[in-house]
Order: C-alpha cells, then structure tokens, then sequence
C-alpha cells in the first residue's frame, strides 16, 4: 500500500473542540502514538531528516516533547536532555519565562545538560505562539548549545509561532499543519 506519510499523520491527529476551553481546538496526538504503524511512520520521518547529520543531543520539551524527543534520540544514538515545567528538576538549573495567553510561565534545565558548542535538536509535539520553543531555545543557547533545528510534529501558522522561532534565527522542520 503507497501511503503519503505527512498525509497519514495528519488524518490520525484527533481535534478536539473546544478544549480545554472555548474556542480552541485541542490537537491530541495520542491516537497516533496509540497506533502502531503512525507512531512508526511519525518517528521515522524525523529520523530520516536527522540521520547523519551532525548532532549530538536531542532535547524534548515537557511534557509531549518527551515521547517523540527520547524515541528519535534512541534511534539516532543521541542523548536526551529534558526541558522541564517549572520545580520538577532537582539539580542546579538556569529558568526561561514565557508568555501564556493569561500570565507567564517557565521552563527549566540543568545547568550540566549541555555542554558548550554542543549540536542539539530542539522537539516539541506542536508549535503555536511558538514561546514554549523559544523559550527552551534561549536557554539552550544560555548554556551554550548549538540549536540546529527547533521541530514539531504540528505547526500551527495561524497563530504565527513557527514564523516567529524563524524570526529568532533558528531553522524550524514541522512534519504537518
Ligand atoms: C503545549 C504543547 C507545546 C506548547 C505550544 O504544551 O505541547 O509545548 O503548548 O504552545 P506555544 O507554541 O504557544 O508555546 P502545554 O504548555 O499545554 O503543556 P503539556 O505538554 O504539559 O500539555
Ligand atoms: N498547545 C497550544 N495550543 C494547542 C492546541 N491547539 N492543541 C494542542 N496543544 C496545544
């Protein structure tokens, strides 16, 4: 069977009305995690972009940039550094705030998670007003790392962040809209 992978990744991501709350669409990636042969086809588009290129860690953001991140670093024979929510690291760590729609929030890492002029992919599932990625950038690039692409499995262009993380510099790979 001749299926287009982009395609088929698109068609299994679930939207979800008006969740968590009126007028947002929820774009739940958890069926294509569920079954099988997307879950494959999703982590293999990605290592068919990053195989042998020069890299050396993957880092995924909390909480949904874990699953696909740590996945594709196994298959790349690539570290994994955690971008985490606020509180929840327990070692030394630098801190980024970013812009909610209401408030701020902020993400975290180790400060020995990444050694200067590391090459480090930077995955998210999803990418919207893009400050969740910007922020995990920035402090990327506090520690010194090499950012080599900032990527998600759903880009979201109407509300401008895929745009924005481009306008910051940084090279940016979505597998569907
Ligand atoms: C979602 C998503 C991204 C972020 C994208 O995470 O997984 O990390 O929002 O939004 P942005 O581009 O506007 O920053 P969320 O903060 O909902 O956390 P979760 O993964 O723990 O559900
Ligand atoms: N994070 C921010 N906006 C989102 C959306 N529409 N679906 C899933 N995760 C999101």
């Amino acid at each position: 069977m001749q299926i287009d992978p982009t395609q088929y990744i698109r068609q299994i991501i679930r939207n979800v009305p008006d969740w968590p709350k009126p007028g947002v669409t929820f774009r739940d990636i958890t069926p294509v995690l569920q079954d099988p042969r997307s879950f494959r086809v999703l982590i293999d588009l990605f290592v068919y972009r990053y195989m042998g290129q020069k890299l050396d860690l993957v880092a995924g953001v909390d909480a949904r940039g874990f699953i696909v991140g740590s996945v594709l670093a196994y298959e790349l024979n690539l570290g994994f550094v955690p971008v985490r929510k606020k509180g929840k690291l327990p070692f030394n760590t630098v801190a980024e705030e970013y812009s909610l729609e209401y408030g701020n929030a902020s993400v975290e890492m180790h400060t020995d998670s990444v050694r200067p002029g590391q090459r480090v992919l930077l995955i998210d599932d999803l990418i919207a007003t893009g400050g969740t990625l910007l922020a995990a950038a920035r402090l990327l690039q506090r520690l010194g790392a090499n950012v080599v692409e900032a990527a998600a499995i759903i880009d979201l262009p109407e509300l401008g962040g895929s745009q924005a993380v481009k306008d910051s510099g940084l090279s940016v790979y979505t597998v569907c809209s």
